[in-house]
Formats: C-alpha cells, sequence, structure tokens
C-alpha cells in the first residue's frame, strides 16, 4: 500500500521535485558552523526542501508547512527535525545519566514525554538516540550516549526508539535517528570530529550492535556520521551504508548526513569539488543532504550526465517519503496551533519523571562510615554549609542538547534545600568558596563540576579529566568536616586526587529540571542511589580509552601488584603501566547503595545443571544461570544484577567479560531474591575467525554480579 503510494507520487514528481526531497535545512539556532540560510518560502513553494531542522513551535512550523502544503505542486509535507536529545521543554538527565539508571522503560518514558512535547511544537523527527559506542572520556560526546557497552547499549537504544516513536502515526510521534553511523566514538585520543580505525570484527561486535538493535526495533532514520572510518569518510562510506546497513540488514528507513558532513568530503579529501561529493554520498546511500546544500546545486547535473542513474534518486525519495507517510504527514501536516509545549508549567507529573530520572541516575560512588554510620543519607545535621557555584546553576543543570530546555524550570539545589531545611529546622548556608564553612556546621556538601556547553556535548573534548572546582573541595576537606562531593560533570572524571580526601561523593551528572529535588530527596535517604557505571571512570587521562570488556593479552597483570612501579621481573614483563594501576578508579557497573547486597554464587538451573553444558550446533541451547541476591541491609534498595560471560578456547579472543543480561531488582530490607538470566545463542554467538556470527565450542565462565569486577564464576562447557 505504502510502496503503490510512493509509486504514484513517484510518476508525479519532476526530477527537480524529487531532488528537493533530500535537501534538509536549518532554520534558527545552528547547531553546527555557519549560521544557516535564507529564502526558504520560496524554496519550499518550488517543492526545492524536504525537511527543515531547527525551527520549532506550532505556528512557526505550521506557517512553513502550509507554503509546502498550499503552493508547492504536489503538496508534499515538510518533516520539521530538532535535536530532542534528553528532554524538550522537560529537561531529563543527560544520556550517559540516564545510561547510569539502567532503567529502559524510565528512559522510554522519558522519551516519551520528550515526544509529547515536541511534537506539540510541530517537532516530527528527533535526531536521537545517539548510540555511539564511547570508550574513551576525553570525547565530550561520550555525555549523548549509554556508555560503553553494546548489550546495555542495544537495551536503551531500543527504548529510546520505542519511547520516541510510539505508535507511529499518531500526532505525538516523532521518528527517531539512530545516530551517528558509525565508528564517532570511536575517534582517536577522544578529539571530536577525528579519525577511526576499527577492524571489521570491533565494529559488528561493538559499535554496530546497538544500530542494529534500533533497526530493528524500527528506528525511522539513521544518520551518517562525520568520522572517517577506516580511511573511507562514514558519509560516503558504501561498506556500511549500502553493504551493512541496507542489504544485510535489510534497512529501509531514511538516512540523512551529518550537518555539512556531505561538503566535508572535500576536507577528508576524497572529493576536489561539491559535485563529486554530491555524487560520492548519495551513491554510498545518503538519502538526505543536512545543510551541505550541494545536492541542491549538484544532483540536477549529475543525473542528466548519467554520473547518478535516476533509480538511485527514486530510492532516495522513496526513503524520505516512507517516512512521512508513516508519521502520517499527508493526512495531518499540521500541529495544533492553539498548543504549544511552554504552555503554562511543566506538568507535575513530567517533572515527578524527571525527578525519579535524575534519582536513579546518581552514583553514590563513596560513603565513608564516619563515628560509626555512613555520611549519607544525612542524619541528625542541624547546620549544613554549602559550597560551589553548582548550587545555585540553573543553566548548567540542563547539560548539553538541552533542546529548549530553559534555566527557569529548573530547581536547583539552593533551592529545594533551602525549601527542605526549613522545613525541618535545619540551617544551611550558601558560598562559592570554601572560605566560609561556618565553624558550627555539621557537614559540608561541595557542589561543583564542569561547564555543560563549552566542556561537554559536541566539540567539547577534554585532555585534562579533572573535576573543575576539586580546589574548593579539596580546601573544604581541610575544614575537618564531613566532606561530601556532589560532582556535576557529563563524562567519567579523574577523581583520584580528590576522592581520598572526600567523606562521600555522588556522581550527579548534569541532572535536568529537577536537580535540586532529586539531590535533597537522596542526600536525605527519601531516595535511595541505585546509578551504576556505564562508561570507567579513569584513575589517570593516560588510561585513555579505558573500557571493561578488553582482551585479557598474552601477559595479563593478574595476580600483579600494580601499586608500585616494578620491583622484579615478574613484575615487569606483563601489560601495565609502570605508574598507574590497570583498574580504573570506578569500574564497569559499579556503584554503592544506602543498602548492602549479598550475592550467592551463580548455579546452573536444575534441568541445565545436569548438563553442565551447552550445544554449540543445537539452536534451541539454552541455560538458566540464577543466584540469590540478598539485601543485608535495614533499608530497602534497588540493586542492579548484572550478568557477564566469558568464554575461552574459540578461534578467537573473547573480551575478559561481557555484559549478557541484568535485571533491576527492589528488595526490602532484608529480603532474598532469586534471579535467573537465560544464556541462548544470541548472547553466546561472536564474529568468529571467519567473520560468522556464530556459537563456538568453548569453555564458558558466568558471573552474576554487582559489578564487572566482583563475584565468583560458574563454568559451564559449550560442546561442540
Ligand atoms: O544531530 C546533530 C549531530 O549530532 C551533530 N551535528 C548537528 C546535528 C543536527 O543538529
Amino acid at each position: 500500500q505504502v510502496e503503490k503510494r510512493i509509486d504514484q507520487l513517484l510518476k508525479q514528481m519532476t526530477l527537480e521535485e524529487k531532488i528537493g526531497q533530500l535537501n534538509q535545512y536549518s532554520q534558527g539556532a545552528a547547531t553546527g558552523p555557519g549560521t544557516g540560510r535564507s529564502g526558504y518560502p520560496e524554496m519550499v513553494s518550488k517543492g526545492e526542501i524536504g525537511s527543515i531542522f531547527n525551527l520549532t513551535g506550532a505556528k512557526e512550523t505550521n506557517q512553513m508547512q502550509r507554503i509546502a502544503m498550499e503552493k508547492s505542486r504536489l503538496h508534499i509535507p515538510l518533516i520539521f527535525g530538532l535535536d530532542v536529545v534528553h528532554g524538550y521543554r522537560t529537561t531529563f538527565p543527560v544520556p550517559l545519566a540516564l545510561s547510569a539508571t539502567w532503567d529502559p522503560a524510565l528512559i522510554e518514558r522519558a522519551a516519551r514525554i520528550a515526544a509529547k512535547e515536541a511534537s506539540t511544537d510541530g517537532v516530527r523527527w528527533t535526531f536521537s538516540p545517539m548510540v555511539d559506542i564511547a570508550r574513551d572520556a576525553r570525547w565530550g560526546r561520550i555525555t549523548e550516549g549509554a556508555g560503553e557497552d553494546p548489550y546495555l547499549g542495544s537495551e536503551i537504544a531500543k527504548a529510546y526508539v520505542r519511547g520516541y516513536q510510539g505508535s507511529l502515526d499518531s500526532p505525538d510521534s516523532i521518528a527517531a535517528c539512530m545516530k551517528h553511523f558509525v565508528g564517532y566514538g570511536a575517534a582517536e585520543g577522544g578529539r571530536d570530529y577525528n579519525t577511526t580505525e576499527i577492524s571489521d570484527r570491533t565494529l559488528r561486535e561493538y559499535y554496530l550492535r546497538p544500530f542494529k538493535a534500533g533497526a530493528d526495533a524500527g528506528a525511522l532514520t539513521f544518520m551518517s556520521a562525520f568520522n572517517s572510518l577506516n580511511e573511507v569518510p562514514a558519509s560516503a562510506n558504501l561498506f556500511t551504508l549500502r553493504q551493512i546497513l541496507r542489504k544485510e540488514w535489510g534497512y529501509k528507513g531514511m538516512v540523512v548526513s551529518d550537518w555539512q558532513s556531505l561538503l566535508e568530503l572535500k576536507n577528508h579529501g576524497i572529493a576536489n569539488d561539491d559535485r563529486t561529493a554530491a555524487a560520492k554520498s548519495i551513491l554510498a546511500g545518503v538519502d538526505m543532504d543536512m545543510e551541505g546544500n550541494i545536492y541542491h546545486t549538484e544532483m540536477l547535473d549529475l543525473v542528466k550526465s548519467g554520473v547518478v542513474p535516476v533509480s538511485v534518486i527514486d530510492e532516495s525519495v522513496r526513503n524520505v517519503l516512507r517516512v512521512k507517510i508513516a508519521l502520517g504527514l499527508f493526512e495531518h501536516p499540521y500541529a495544533d496551533d492553539t498548543k504549544s509545549a511552554f504552555d503554562g508549567p511543566i506538568p507535575a507529573a513530567y517533572r515527578q519523571e524527571a525527578r525519579k530520572a535524575a534519582e536513579e541516575s546518581f552514583i553514590l560512588l563513596k560513603n565513608d562510615n564516619a563515628g560509626g554510620h555512613a555520611v549519607l543519607p544525612l542524619t541528625d545535621v542541624h547546620k549544613i554549609a554549602v559550597v560551589g557555584p553548582m548550587a545555585d546553576d540553573a543553566e548548567d543543570m540542563l547539560g548539553a542538547w538541552g533542546a529548549k530546555g530553559n534555566a527557569k524550570d529548573v530547581v536547583t539545589l539552593k533551592s529545594a534545600l533551602t525549601e527542605y531545611a526549613s522545613a525541618h529546622n535545619i540551617a544551611v548556608t550558601f558560598a562559592d568558596d570554601a572560605n566560609s564553612i561556618p565553624a558550627d556546621a555539621d557537614v559540608v556538601l561541595v557542589a561543583v563540576g564542569e561547564n555543560a556547553s563549552l566542556m561537554t556535548g559536541e566539540a567539547g573534548s577534554r585532555t585534562h579529566l579533572d573535576l573543575p572546582g576539586h580546589e574548593i573541595a579539596e580546601a573544604a576537606a581541610k575544614s575537618g568536616k564531613p566532606v561530601v562531593l556532589l560532582a556535576f560533570n557529563g563524562r567519567p572524571i579523574v577523581l583520584t586526587d580528590v576522592a581520598p580526601k572526600m567523606n562521600a561523593i555522588l556522581e550527579a551528572w548534569f541532572p535536568g529540571v529537577e536537580a535540586g529535588p532529586a539531590l535533597v530527596e537522596t542526600l536525605f535517604g527519601v531516595a535511595n542511589p541505585s546509578g551504576r557505571v556505564t562508561a570507567s571512570f579513569p584513575r589517570s587521562v593516560g588510561q585513555e580509552p579505558l573500557y571493561y570488556n578488553a582482551l585479557s593479552t598474552g601477559r595479563p597483570a593478574t595476580g600483579v601488584d600494580l601499586t608500585h612501579p616494578p620491583t622484579k621481573s615478574e613484575e615487569k614483563y606483563h601489560t601495565r603501566y609502570i605508574d598507574e594501576q590497570n583498574a580504573p578508579l570506578y569500574p564497569f557497573g559499579y556503584g554503592l547503595s544506602y543498602s548492602s547486597f549479598e550475592y550467592s554464587a551463580p548455579k546452573l538451573s536444575a534441568a541445565s545443571a545436569s548438563a553442565k553444558a551447552i550445544n554449540a550446533g543445537d539452536a534451541n541451547a539454552a541455560i538458566k544461570v540464577s543466584a540469590m541476591v540478598k539485601n543485608t541491609s535495614n533499608r530497602p534498595g534497588d540493586e542492579i544484577v548484572q550478568f557477564y560471560i566469558r568464554q575461552r578456547g574459540t578461534s578467537v579472543a573473547r573480551p575478559v567479560r561481557e555484559l549478557k543480561g541484568f535485571q533491576k531488582v527492589t528488595l526490602a530490607a532484608g529480603e532474598t531474591k532469586n534471579v535467573e538470566f537465560t544464556l541462548s545463542r544470541k548472547e553466546l554467538a561472536f564474529w568468529n575467525i571467519d567473520m560468522k556470527e556464530v556459537v563456538e565450542p568453548a569453555e564458558l565462565s558466568v558471573w552474576i554480579a554487582g559489578d564487572s569486577v566482583s563475584g565468583t564464576p560458574a563454568k559451564i562447557e559449550i560442546k561442540p
């Protein structure tokens, strides 16, 4: 039906009108170099534009849409796009923080709210989720993704797609865009836009998995990346765009370029002029040119002179029209312009979700016992000294790509804590530095961190990963009072020097509009932290790139004391540094709670236990592994139970651990639950020596644990 409808349209379209569908321009704030263009109404009326982005508001988008619907010959609607990355108006924690919740259902709800608000303002397409695997904290855009793991990243990718797209043709759904295809997160040295070199196997095993998950979940669009991948720019990469995406995965959605990434083929050095850049891009399968303006200027002649077959253009137009049809834009091109996402205050239900998301995203990195009880949650405090600029910094709480987030909607720590303190008879003082800590304060809260827009997100790469404001924290520590560090940042930071001086550390990220209430509830124990690390926190910048699912190497440093330089040959010839440990400061999966949890060793479920083996050749092979998880404290809490595997004896080396499942479980004080995972072909298959995704005979170790470094393994055999 849809394809027939497209056939009909294609038959009526002139070549100029077809090419028009492949052009996208920004109107409004620029999200890339340059200031945009003018003259859109005329271009739209001539059918020369398929999409406009960065234009928001029902009235504003309708005005432009009216031109497309009423003045253009074939009345093909525009699709309006925007980077709705972690909320539209109701700003949620940044995506890296959201990933720390390990809660796909929560992320789906956040994306749904974003879709409702964005579509109210005429936006029907978001350039999100960013699913780039990121192993290097220097890269500013690590804040936009789900961290380093392909399994967790895939679960989260699907959640975003479900949340944004809802039921597709409903007016409150927006198209998702899997970006940036592909390898962008592996930028050398963590420097944004830099070159990437990724082997075919690593690409498929790690970087491609979340994209595939998103495609399978029905994501309507993909965005081609800025980076070159193995010497071929990703925005003209036949291997990834044609062979993998279209041929192997059978993807039927639309591929848009990144901002001028087609024009940038000239800077990459694979095109000496706009014409060649345009030809290479469309032939590689990039359907829509974002802000490059080269499809507009070059494509007509490229087709007329036979360089680009008209069938290629038709295919790209088909991909674009399919998205517009799927969203119901032909039937419902306009937003209701009696409404705006900014009518009245943010609804209470949205705020509640934003608060819950923030609370679940906080990671308790450290919590000393002082005087017989833990520093956090705060109990029995009468006077609190808060130091550091982040306590009242509404703007930074929005993080990078805050879409239409407004600092006025943010409740800061200062305002939430002031309210809480006055209701609970607690005195509280605020100051920017540590000089003015009152002598009778019971505890000092230090609120410091990165400048969200400068230091994180696009073009926010850093070589020094120190926590800005750490000197305030260190000065506060000299007061001799218990000090709680509240760290606001968009990436893993180096806390090696500062951590020992703090009594407690709460990783707060950039928590969004409900920053203050979420922090207060957490500090006073109304909420119990359950966030877990999704991108390793390094001890030193020199450890980057750093990730848990690494290979063993031939000389693993297992059992070697790495806290000092080697003093004898037994300590020397290992994969190690002479001046730093190998392990991160806070590994993948790590995070404390106000509760404490204990794990039994994993056991194979009864049916599987007798066999203790799986057959590699059995298509239905599955084995169940479970462990008892106990809340050993007197406080209810959520634990993220993680399931890891390692395979040995395989045709290619496999990581020392790989996440293959996780469950967030709520445990009452003293409660024990049996938590079970299933291992099937899906979890066991990998890209083997022949580049086939298969299950091989192997010796398998499995862990059910609270992070990627603890737990006791059980062994299973995968038989031939
Ligand atoms: O979606 C973004 C992309 O992530 C980076 N360049 C600009 C695009 C549109 O704003």
